[in-house]
C-alpha cells in the first residue's frame, strides 16, 4: 500500500513497525493546525492498517516537538473561534484519544527539544525512548500560561506529584537522563543509540501475541482509575474478550507448552509464536 503523503508529517515503513514523523524542522515541529489535521488523518488509517504492528512517534531534524505553534495555532487562531475549536478538538483528539487508545503498541522516540503540548503525545504513548541529552520542559510558566489543553492532567497522572509541581511550576528544563530517573521515559540512552533501542523494544513487543499486547495494554490504562473491585471485574471479563479474539489465546497454546509438553518456562522469555 503506497501511505498518503501530508504538508507536516510524513509516514516510513520498517516491515510492521511504521514511524509517524513531525516533519516541520525548522519551526523544530511546533504543532501548527495543519500538522494537527495531518496526524489526525494518518492516525486513524493507521490504527486499521494490518501492516501496521508498531507505531513510532519521531519528529524530524533538531527536535522531537516545540510544543502547540505558538504563532499558527495560538495568535492566528484568536480572532477565529470556529478555526480555533476545530483545531483544538484535532490537536486533543490525535494527541490524547486516538494514541492513548491506538490498538497497537506506540513509541515515542524523543530527541532534542520536547516542550509544553509535546507531553500530551508523549505521555498518550505507551513506551517512550530518548535521547540521553534530550531537553525536556514545561516553557508554559515563561508565556504566562497554564500547561494546558490537558498537559497538568498528564503530568500528575504520568510523574509522582512532587515532579509535576516542581517542573510545571518553575518551567526548570530537564534532560532526557532526569526523564528516565523521574519515570517519564523507559530509557535514555546516548543519542547515537536512539534508533537501535527503539528498534529493540519495538522487536520485542512484535515477537509477542498482539491481541495479548494490545488487551494488557488497555487493561492497564484503564484499571489504573477504578477502584480494586471494579477492577477485578472489568479483568475478568476482559479476559473472556481476549479469548474471544484471538485463537491462540483460546487454545491455551502457551499453557498447553509449560504443562504438557514442557518446552516453555513463560517466566524466563517471550513464547517464539510460529512465522506468519
Ligand atoms: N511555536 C512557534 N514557533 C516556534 C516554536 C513554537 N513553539 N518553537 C520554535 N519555533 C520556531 C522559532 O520561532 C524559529 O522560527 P524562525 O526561524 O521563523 O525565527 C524556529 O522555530 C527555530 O527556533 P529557534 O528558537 O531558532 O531554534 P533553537 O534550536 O535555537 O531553539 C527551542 C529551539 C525549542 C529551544 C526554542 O525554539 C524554544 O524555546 N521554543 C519555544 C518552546 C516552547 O516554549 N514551547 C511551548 C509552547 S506552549
Amino acid at each position: 500500500m503506497t501511505d498518503k503523503t501530508y504538508d507536516n508529517i510524513k509516514i516510513t515503513r520498517d516491515g510492521a513497525i511504521t514511524f509517524v514523523t513531525l516533519n516541520r524542522p525548522e519551526k523544530r515541529n511546533a504543532m501548527s493546525p495543519g500538522l494537527h489535521y495531518d496526524m489526525q488523518d494518518a492516525l486513524t488509517r493507521l490504527d486499521d492498517d494490518a501492516q501496521t504492528r508498531v507505531l513510532v512517534l519521531a519528529g524530524a531534524g533538531e527536535a522531537w516537538c516545540a510544543g502547540q505553534d505558538l504563532k499558527l495555532y495560538f495568535r492566528e487562531t484568536a480572532g477565529d473561534p470556529v478555526e480555533r475549536k476545530k483545531s483544538n478538538n484535532a490537536s486533543h483528539n490525535w494527541r490524547h484519544h486516538i494514541l492513548s487508545t491506538f490498538s497497537k503498541p506506540t513509541i515515542a522516540m524523543v530527541q532534542g527539544y520536547c516542550f509544553g503540548g509535546a507531553f500530551t503525545q508523549l505521555c498518550s504513548c505507551d513506551f517512550a525512548v530518548a535521547d540521553e541529552a534530550a531537553t525536556f520542559g514545561l516553557s508554559e510558566v515563561n508565556w504566562g500560561i497554564l500547561p494546558g489543553g490537558i498537559v497538568s492532567w498528564n503530568l500528575t497522572d504520568q510523574l509522582m506529584p512532587r515532579h509535576a509541581l516542581y517542573y510545571a511550576t518553575t518551567g526548570e528544563p530537564f534532560s532526557g537522563k532526569r526523564a528516565e530517573e523521574i519515570g517519564l521515559v523507559n530509557f535514555a540512552v546516548p543519542k547515537d543509540q536512539l534508533m537501535a533501542k527503539t528498534m529493540e523494544l519495538a522487536n520485542r513487543l512484535l515477537n509477542l501475541n498482539p491481541s495479548v499486547v494490545r488487551f494488557t495494554k488497555e487493561a492497564v490504562r484503564s484499571v489504573r482509575h477504578m477502584r480494586a473491585d471494579e477492577a477485578r471485574d472489568y479483568l475478568g471479563v476482559k479476559q473472556d474478550g481476549l479469548a474471544k479474539a484471538d485463537k491462540e489465546i483460546a487454545d491455551k497454546v502457551g499453557m498447553k507448552e509449560f504443562l504438557d509438553a514442557k518446552s516453555y518456562r513463560p517466566g524466563l522469555g517471550p513464547y517464539q509464536r510460529p512465522k506468519a
